[in-house]
């Protein structure tokens, strides 16, 4: 690490930026990746990500498959509201525009140590450099989105292939809700979203919907657990409605959240299925603040001053409810709102 050779090269994801690259290791096949002081290499197991602190460099190890499975939604997401952290140690945060890329630095005991290094790219650049490092090292017959259960152990090793279908999956953007004229479609058999082996129980039917003349272009319903129980991907929502700034985000998980998100606002989860809990730690050092399991009904909050993941022992669904109100991660910064919804 540190004495490799990088040389810059277009990203081949748009907008074109130069992404600084290794030529591929003689033995694993992969190539490494650097973005300011931050370089970021695979083996066959590990993702090894290094940053310079205290006159050496600090290396960190994460099994490749988390590493691949949490910088995937990082890049789907376009870098999410606030923090992604791949782990305790490594992760991103949202300055919307630009983009910090942080080792150790909400992580206490290297934080206090002064082993932690915090550098600031422009998003795209990052973009780019994390999407390369996507292209290289997921390999042909592993999906970042599937469930352990659901996809290969390809993953690792040495490199045999790509699988870019899985990685640019193509997310159909909702306007107001699947299924209205000119919006996102509903899934189907037909379209290739057969219902998951772990939803063979959840009903089929579509609600009849009777407009007034004139509003059957406006008035729409559609069966949520359907759409739902065929959902092809994990931990990943998808924006089913859309109020303003009040944006409906369910989704289908199984096995681990990929990321501890650190939230820059205040989040509502709704359990509409089976079970999650979740960890929730202060956002700032990593301390175990509680631990929730949501059962199906069950409603949370979590506050804009924590980071949370969660564990769905089977697939299950959950509504995430996001406030896209412009301004909110400084109203909680400042102190102007508190970090929680409701006080009882
Ligand atoms: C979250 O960080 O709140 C989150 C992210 C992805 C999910 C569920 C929750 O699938
Ligand atoms: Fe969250």
């Amino acid at each position: 690490m540190g004495d490799m050779n990088f040389k810059a090269v277009l990203s081949n994801s748009q907008p074109q930026v130069e992404v600084m690259t290794s030529e591929a290791d003689k033995v694993t096949g992969y190539r490494s990746f650097r973005i300011g002081g931050f370089e970021f290499m695979r083996d066959e197991y590990f993702a090894r990500i290094s940053w310079p602190a205290k006159n050496t460099r600090i290396s960190h190890l994460m099994p490749v498959d988390a590493f691949l499975r949490a910088i995937m939604r990082d890049v789907a997401w376009g870098f999410f509201y606030g923090w992604v952290n791949f782990d305790a140690v490594v992760g991103t945060r949202n300055l919307y525009g630009k983009v910090e890329l942080f080792g150790g630095r909400y992580y206490a005991p290297m934080k206090s140590a002064g082993l932690d290094c915090t550098e600031t790219f422009d998003s795209p650049v990052i973009m780019a450099t994390f999407k390369a490092i996507l292209f290289d090292w997921v390999n042909a017959g592993f999906d970042p989105f599937a469930a352990p259960e659901e996809t290969g152990k390809t993953v690792y090793g040495v490199k045999k292939g790509s699988n870019l279908a899985a990685i640019e999956r193509y997310r159909v953007p909702t306007k107001r809700m699947p299924g209205m004229v000119g919006d996102s479609p509903l899934r189907s058999d037909a379209s290739g979203f057969p219902v998951n082996r772990q939803f063979t129980d959840v009903p089929q039917d579509e609600p009849e919907v009777k407009a007034e003349p004139g509003f059957e272009k406006e008035l729409h319903a559609f069966n949520l657990f359907k759409y739902l129980s065929r959902s092809d991907v994990t931990w990943n929502p998808s924006v089913t409605a859309v109020c303003n700034a009040s944006l409906a985000c369910p989704t289908t998980e199984e096995y681990i959240l990929p990321i501890v998100h650190g939230n820059d606002r205040v989040e509502w989860f709704v359990q509409l299925s089976d079970e999650i809990t979740w960890d929730v730690q202060d956002k700032e050092t990593g301390a175990l603040r509680a631990r929730i399991t949501m059962k199906a009904g069950d409603v949370a909050a979590m506050p804009a001053d924590i980071k949370h993941q969660g564990y769905s022992p089977k697939r299950s669904m959950l509504f995430v409810w996001e406030n896209a109100t412009p301004g909110l991660p400084q109203l909680y910064e400042s102190g102007k709102l508190k970090p929680y919804p409701v006080e009882f």
